[in-house]
Order: C-alpha cells, then structure tokens, then sequence
C-alpha cells in the first residue's frame, strides 16, 4: 500500500510517500518559521494561509522525488488534530478532495500518535509496549502504548508543554522564534552551576508535570538583573532553564518506567531534538537497563513522513474516513480506536 501523508497542524507544511514493505520514498517539508517570528509566535491566520499557498506544490515535489504518479497511491492520510482548526483545515480539505479525485480512502491521523510513531523508521524501531515521553509544543505527556491505538497516559503537563516554556523562556531573553533550538544552542556556552531553578513536581506522587513555575523562577532572576549584565547572563540562565527541565523530565520518565514496568522508552516530538535531553536520557537509560530510542532529528519536529506512516498502518487494517471533512482542535490519544 502506497499513502501520501499530510501534516499541516501547526506551522509546517509537511509531505510524504509512504510505502509498506518499501519504507519511506520522499518527504518534503516547509517551514513557516521565518514568517510567525516577526510576531514571536505562530499566527494561526498567517499560518492557514500559508499551507493554502505551499500545499499544492509541496504534494508535486514530494511526488516527484519519490518517483511516483499520483494515480499509483492507494491512500491519502492527513492531520485531522489536534492542532489550530484553521491550519487543520487546509490540510483535511485537500487530502479528502485528492483522494476523492483519485478514488482512493482518506483517513484523518491523530498528530501525537504520529509523533509517537516516528522512531518506527530507524533501523532498530521499538517494539510494543513501550513507554513515550511526548514533549512538543503543544504536548508533554508520559503514555503506555500497548500497541498502536492503545494508550494509557500515565501523566501530563497541568500547565505550559515544555516546548512552550522552551519558547516562552527563549522569548523572554529575546531569542527569536521558535525559541527552543536558539535557547538550547546558547545553552551550551552557559555556566549550568550559575542558576539552579527549582525541579517542578519532583517531590509530588504521580507523573505529572508543571512547568509554568519555573518560566516564572526565570523571568525573576532575569528581571533582578542591571541591564549591563543581562545580556552576558543570558546563556547562563538558559543552562540554568535547560538543566532543570531535563532532570525534571529524566527523573518522571525513569519513576514512570519503574511504575509500568517496561524496559523500551520513546521520546519523541520536537523537544526530542533537544541534544541534553537525549543525552541524560541515554544516561539514565544505560544505568535502568532500559532500550531508549529516538526518531531521527528531522522527524522529531512535525512531518508528513510520521503521518503517512500512520496512515498506511490504519488504512491496511481497513479504516478510512466518510466523506465528511473531519479535523478537531483537541483530540486526546486516549480516545483512539486500536488498529484492529
Ligand atoms: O513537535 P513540534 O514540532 O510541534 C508541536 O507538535 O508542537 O514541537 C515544536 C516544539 C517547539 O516548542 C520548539 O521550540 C521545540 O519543539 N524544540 C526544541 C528543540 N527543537 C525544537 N526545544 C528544545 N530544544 C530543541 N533543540
Ligand atoms: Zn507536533
């Protein structure tokens, strides 16, 4: 089965072919970072009508550097959320007409189970169960996955997703935007003794997480600064930020781990990407003797290929959509049907 995948939940346009027994033929994705850090932040009407402008030629790209004609697909999955309705939408609408015109099954995806999924294209994918730790931008959940479409969420963010306490921090030093890789990458020259923040929730039962605290912990040691010192200070608050919500999500995936009794963990989205989160999870993992594995970097952040992935599996196992256009703001992982 051939599916083309689409991902526009946020602000990447996001294309991919995807071939069962094949693997993944092309992906292709477009940014629309450039354009939402003007505003220091994603403009959910900007970024609507920004795929309407790529989607079409991104599809073309994507099924010319596969090598494919449009008329060979056997399926199109999309994004149907959650995610900003707007962009949604867009992407919803153009993967129903096209398999409509083709005569082929639509199937809208949930985004965070394709986020999960995305290590499945490593040469070594996890086997099921496993344990994921989930942290996007919108995100920051721990779930079971028994196997695809069965998911127990052991804990969750109550406030900000670390991606968002990423870019709100980021914002604050005046990084720009999407402040998550520009704040870990002063990090790296930053002092990580200078500012110790506090370890939000570590001395709470549960798995759950709290991140708007520290974002407040922060802004008051930024803020207590004298203007000529702010700026050398940056990187070393940003170590500071960095240090403690890696330990914080480290120290709630191993207790998690422990409590479900499993031996394989995923951590994926776009803070994924983050070079001391997986370092410290590699650490903790060599020393629990557990599997850890991560989707290769350009697969953390959103993509199509994650979609199409997900898609094949759920359209081979015979789900498709009506013709109904179906997209959903929020659309928790919980409430997905299991694969068969
Ligand atoms: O998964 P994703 O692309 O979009 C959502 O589904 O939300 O995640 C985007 C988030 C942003 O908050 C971005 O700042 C963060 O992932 N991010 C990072 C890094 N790269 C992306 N955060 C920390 N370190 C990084 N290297
Ligand atoms: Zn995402």
């Amino acid at each position: 089965m051939r599916v083309l995948g689409i991902e526009s939940s946020c602000d990447e346009t996001g294309i991919a072919v995807y071939e069962a027994g094949f693997g993944l033929r092309a992906h292709c994705i477009y940014s629309q970072a450039n354009m939402h850090s003007e505003y220091g932040g994603v403009v959910p009407e900007l970024a609507s009508r920004d795929h309407v402008r790529k989607i079409l030629p991104l599809i073309q790209q994507t099924l010319c550097e596969a090598n494919v004609d449009k008329k060979s697909l056997d399926g199109v999955a999309f994004t149907a959320g959650p995610g900003l309705v707007g962009a949604l939408m867009v992407g919803a609408s153009v993967a129903r007409s096209f398999a409509w015109a083709l005569g082929v099954p639509a199937l809208g995806i949930n985004h965070l189970e394709g986020h999960l999924l995305a290590p499945m294209f490593e040469k070594e994918p996890p086997d099921f169960p496993f344990l994921c730790l989930l942290v996007s931008g919108g995100h920051t959940q721990i779930v079971l996955v028994k196997e695809i479409g069965r998911y127990s969420l052991l804990g969750e963010s109550i406030d900000d997703a670390v991606g968002e306490a990423f870019d709100k921090t980021a914002q604050l030093l005046k990084l720009g935007y999407p402040g998550g890789p520009a704040l870990a990458n002063i990090a790296e020259r930053g002092d990580s003794e200078r500012y110790r923040f506090p370890r939000p929730m570590l001395n709470r039962e549960g798995f759950d997480f709290s991140f708007s605290g520290l974002k407040t912990s922060v802004i008051t040691a930024y803020k207590k600064l004298p203007d000529e010192q702010m700026e050398q200070e940056k990187s070393h608050i940003a170590r500071g930020f960095e240090e403690a919500v890696v330990e914080t999500l480290v120290t709630k995936t191993q207790r998690a781990l422990e409590a479900a009794q499993v031996d394989r963990l995923v951590v994926a989205g776009g803070v994924a990407a983050n070079k001391r989160l997986r370092a410290a999870m590699i650490r903790m993992a060599d020393m629990s003797r557990i599997n850890v594995f991560f989707p290769r970097f350009e697969f953390c952040s959103d993509n199509g290929a994650m979609i199409a992935l997900a898609g094949c599996l759920r359209l081979m196992a015979g789900q498709s959509d009506t013709l109904e256009i179906r997209t959903s703001a929020r659309w928790p992982l919980l409430s997905l049907q299991p694969l068969a």
